[in-house]
């Protein structure tokens, strides 16, 4: 594989809205982010994700874009961005922002435009159709429940949002639409930014000759995914996309796309594929709080371990993966791995250990590396996204109580990864001297930065060795470039896995359990992390302890 400037980053998501606010409105900033890139630095990451900061009516906090090319002022100014670009340059860190063109805001004045004439010029820059007999043009589900199609006032016309009413998908078939996109990636990527994570790509090409489809639930709509995810003929946008801006920048792309058909892997991340990377979701559905996994997380975590390996095998030596284990949309780690009553401080930090190491761009999201977790609100209210509230509108109508559906939101909403920053135990976590606009989880005092920069044994010191490990320069190139060949697959209770490179072996030893387990072959080497004091040995054989996390190096 040819070396590229991209294949050795560490990547930190920021959800700007929560992470640091410095002018008292309790929401976060772009100079919260300023800020707090000590930090960043010292933790040792090198490329910062920041969700989107354009302007924005916040339907869907930012994912609704009114203005591509304004930073929204809740957020600071485009003198802000570029300042956060230098002093993070500075730091070694590179800045990557989102990219969202599948959608804009129904406020982007394209979108106003198409309303006030459907069948003008801007009207070809959205998915118009007419209705037929009164109802939408057909029964697709919004991926945010309800119809996909809203009415246009004083118009039979219907415009398509996968997602919310407030974001209306692009038409990619018209070449103008195409032209305008392009032109606003390259003025940033102009301004010096690393690259985009691009959100929602996959959708960008629609299959609209279906008509109406068997309904698939009692709202009489149907998910009609296949006609709007990885659609054929999608690649041909794809390709011109990347030829247009990310390849004449040489910059990094991380696509937000799940579910590529294995042929298809190596067109979207090999070597020359549309992006540099993709996120990988094969885990992102495993919930040991519900759903099928509900209450069964050992065999839970054995299926994760499984998928995941599998997928590296695939991939192996033709592509990364972005590998993550949290996200703004997905509730945080230790709740959605871990029962509460197995959270403590040796099972928090096996968590990271498991992907850290694999080939590919390790990722982390904001507070994961405290250990922050989601908290239970008494009042449906309490949540402000409006994904979360159409779920549980969702969850009404499908026959369950408030309490039920209320129980469901607070075991699986996005939104619980969303609480602020967790700082310092003054008032609101430190996160904002005004009132936050999403409630601080009450754990602060315990659970906060600055008291696990104070503590040798904390979650955030481990996050730190762990990053300097990947960094270090004996065994980098092999972390990056390594072959991966998974160990001690016959058991049900570790994840082991091992990267070789010029004579260099690292393995990287996981139990998932709470009990002790001993594994089947014999290992030795220099330690180079633990997650306890100790390691025993038996006969050449580990005896891990319940969580323990271990990596040991070996040169011949
Ligand atoms: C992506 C984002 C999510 C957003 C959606 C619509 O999935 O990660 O937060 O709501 O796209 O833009
Ligand atoms: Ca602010």
């Amino acid at each position: 594989m040819k070396e590229k400037w991209w294949h050795d980053l560490i990547g930190y998501q920021i959800y700007p809205k929560s992470f640091q606010d410095t002018n008292s409105d309790g929401i976060g900033d772009i100079p919260g982010v300023i800020q707090r890139l000590d930090y960043l630095s010292d933790l040792g990451i090198s490329m910062i994700w920041i969700c989107p900061i354009y302007c924005s009516p916040m339907m869907d906090n930012g994912y609704d874009i009114s203005d591509y090319t304004r930073i929204d002022s809740v957020f600071g100014t485009n003198g802000d961005l570029k300042k956060l670009i230098e002093e993070a340059k500075k730091r070694g860190i590179t800045i990557i922002m989102d990219l969202v063109i599948n959608h804009t805001s129904s406020a982007h004045p394209w979108f106003q435009e198409a309303c006030k004439n459907p069948e003008g010029e801007y009207g070809k820059y959205y998915i118009l159709r007419k209705g037929k007999n009164g109802q939408p043009p057909n029964n697709w589900r919004s991926l945010f429940g309800g119809s996909a199609w809203e009415k246009i006032e004083g118009s039979e016309y219907y415009y398509l949002h996968l997602f919310t009413v407030g974001q209306p998908d692009l038409n990619w078939e018209n070449e103008k639409l195409r032209q305008a996109l392009y032109k606003m990636i390259n003025d940033w990527l102009e301004m010096g930014i690393g690259g985009f994570r691009i959100d929602a790509i996959a959708h960008i090409k629609k299959d609209l000759t279906c008509g109406n489809l068997p309904s698939d639930g009692p709202d009489g709509l149907c998910s009609g995914m296949r006609y709007f995810r990885n659609v054929k003929g999608i690649e041909d946008y794809l390709k011109e996309l990347k030829e247009r801006t990310f390849e004449k920048y040489d910059c990094f792309t991380l696509a937000e796309v799940d579910d590529i058909p294995e042929e298809r892997l190596e067109a979207y991340i090999g070597e020359n594929g549309y992006y540099s990377t993709i996120f990988d979701f094969c885990h992102c559905f495993h919930n040991c709080l519900d759903g099928a996994w509900k209450g069964r997380d050992k065999e839970m975590l054995l299926d994760v371990r499984n998928r995941v390996f599998e997928r590296q095998k695939k991939m192996e030596g033709r592509g990364f993966f972005c590998n993550y284990q949290e996200n703004h949309d997905m509730i945080r780690i230790p709740d959605r791995f871990l029962p509460k009553e197995k959270q403590n401080f040796y099972s928090l930090s096996m968590l990271p250990v498991m992907y850290f190491f694999l080939p590919g761009i390790p990722m982390l999201y904001q507070g994961q590396e405290i250990g922050m977790t989601g908290f239970w609100r008494e009042h449906i209210e309490d949540y402000v996204d409006l994904a979360t509230h159409n779920n549980y509108q969702g969850y009404l109508e499908q026959g369950m109580t408030k309490e039920q559906a209320l129980e469901k939101i607070n075991y699986t909403s996005r939104e619980n990864a969303r609480t602020p920053m967790q700082w310092n135990d003054g008032p609101n976590a430190g996160f904002s001297d005004g009132m936050p606009w999403f409630a601080v989880n009450p754990d602060y005092q315990k659970v906060n930065v600055e008291k696990e920069q104070q503590d040798n044994g904390s979650l955030l010191k481990f996050y730190q060795k762990l990053i300097a490990l990947r960094k270090h320069c004996v065994y980098q190139k092999n972390w990056v470039y390594g072959s991966f060949t998974a160990l001690e697959e016959d058991s049900d209770q570790l994840w082991c896995y091992m990267r070789c490179r010029d004579g260099q072996r690292l393995q990287v030893f996981v139990n998932m359990s709470d009990e002790w387990v001993t594994t089947k072959g014999c290992y030795d080497g220099k330690v180079l992390i633990n997650n306890y004091a100790a390691l025993s040995q038996k006969a050449g054989c580990l005896l891990l302890q319940p969580y323990q996390a271990v990596v040991l190096a070996v040169e011949s």
